[in-house]
């Protein structure tokens, strides 16, 4: 018996040597060490064997099958290693290969002007105030110097709801009530913000008119604040936008809630002022609506009028956007083609 041992040994180690996959390893495995296995079958056997020879043959099994176990280790990491070694060598792993793309997202055209807006007015000491979407009739409109049947709220297409009186906002104007009741301190606060968000308009969506857009209100209010201050701000922020050598030129216009009115327009940044289609042969390109805070205004704010003035202006980042990129259709923002905003 002991005899056999040794030569299972001898044979199981000499097939250990030509063993050279993970197959043949675990061929060997079940066929020398295996449940079934010639060693396991050895070390089984010590029932049946006269006492006297018991201890001796049980001592050497185990030292065949502690010594075979070790083989095995050691050959199972050689074959391993060879395998790592030929698979680099061969290149099944390529580590030179490029990664896969990963698609990176972007924001949306009308989020950058956004930014870019809240950059420049932030420096100018405007905080961001962010006012509700769905108004009251009172605040967006008669709060706002709009008297209940004044044809400029024919001006004004707008959403209502199925509540009395609730509808969505049809400009950020309102947000300028809100801003000086929330920041005023009871009219005695100067206040500085701009009010960016939605708006609403029931209206037929063309090219040139959406059912929604953005705003960007601003509104400043103080005791000594001038005509002068809203022209000077308004330019430096077209200079911001547009450039050190932009020019800015002020309309007369009418707008309910500020006295004087004024509509802005910038030197036509394609043409340089020459007339080309942006500008419809103008030369001048519309970027806001703006006037001094209306004294009602003020006094539905909470302020003093005697004592307290302010300028207000609004303008729409969509317009500005389609005007800079040379966008001729509103409908690609809300559109959600990725052939369109890919390109931003
Ligand atoms: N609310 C005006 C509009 O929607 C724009 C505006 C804002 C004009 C503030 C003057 C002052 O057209």
């Amino acid at each position: 018996m002991l005899e056999q041992l040794e030569v299972i040994l001898r044979e199981a180690l000499d097939a250990l040597s030509s063993v050279n996959n993970p197959d043949s390893l675990r061929a060997w495995d079940s066929k020398f060490l295996g449940k079934k296995g010639l060693v396991t079958e050895m070390v089984r056997s010590v029932g049946q064997m006269p006492k006297e020879e018991r201890a001796a043959f049980g001592k050497r099994a185990n030292e065949v099958k502690v010594a075979l176990t070790d083989a095995f280790a050691e050959r199972e990491a050689l074959v391993a290693a060879r395998r790592l070694a030929q698979d680099l060598e061969e290149g099944e792993i390529d580590v030179t290969l490029p990664g896969r793309p990963t698609e990176a997202g972007g924001l949306h055209p009308s989020t950058q002007t956004l930014r870019q807006f809240y950059d420049i007015w932030g420096d100018m000491g405007f905080q961001v105030y962010r006012s509700r979407e769905v108004e009251d009739d009172d605040t967006n409109f008669t709060l706002l110097n709009f008297p209940p049947h004044h044809p400029a709220r024919d001006m004004q297409d707008t959403f209502y709801t199925t509540t009395p009186n609730v509808i969505l906002r049809t400009h950020t104007s309102p947000g300028q009530i809100h801003a000086m009741r929330n920041l005023g301190n009871g009219g005695t606060q100067p206040i500085r913000v701009i009010l960016p968000g939605m708006v609403y308009r029931f209206e037929q969506i063309t090219a040139r008119s959406e059912v929604q857009f953005h705003q960007v209100e601003g509104l400043a209010v103080g005791r000594n604040i001038t005509m002068t201050d809203l022209k000077g701000t308004i330019a430096a922020f077209a200079r911001r936008v547009y450039g050190e050598n932009a020019r800015v030129r002020f309309r007369a216009s009418y707008f309910p809630f500020t006295e004087p009115s004024m509509e802005v327009d910038v030197e036509c940044f394609l043409c340089g002022g020459k007339g080309c289609r942006v500008c419809k042969y103008s030369g001048w390109i519309e970027i806001a609506g703006s006037g001094m805070v209306h004294p009602t205004v003020l006094q539905n704010g909470g302020y003093d009028p005697a004592e307290w003035s302010g300028f207000a202006f609004g303008m729409g980042p969509e317009r500005m956007t389609m005007n800079k990129h040379g966008i001729n259709d509103i409908r690609y923002f809300w559109g959600n083609d990725l052939r369109f905003l890919e390109q931003f």
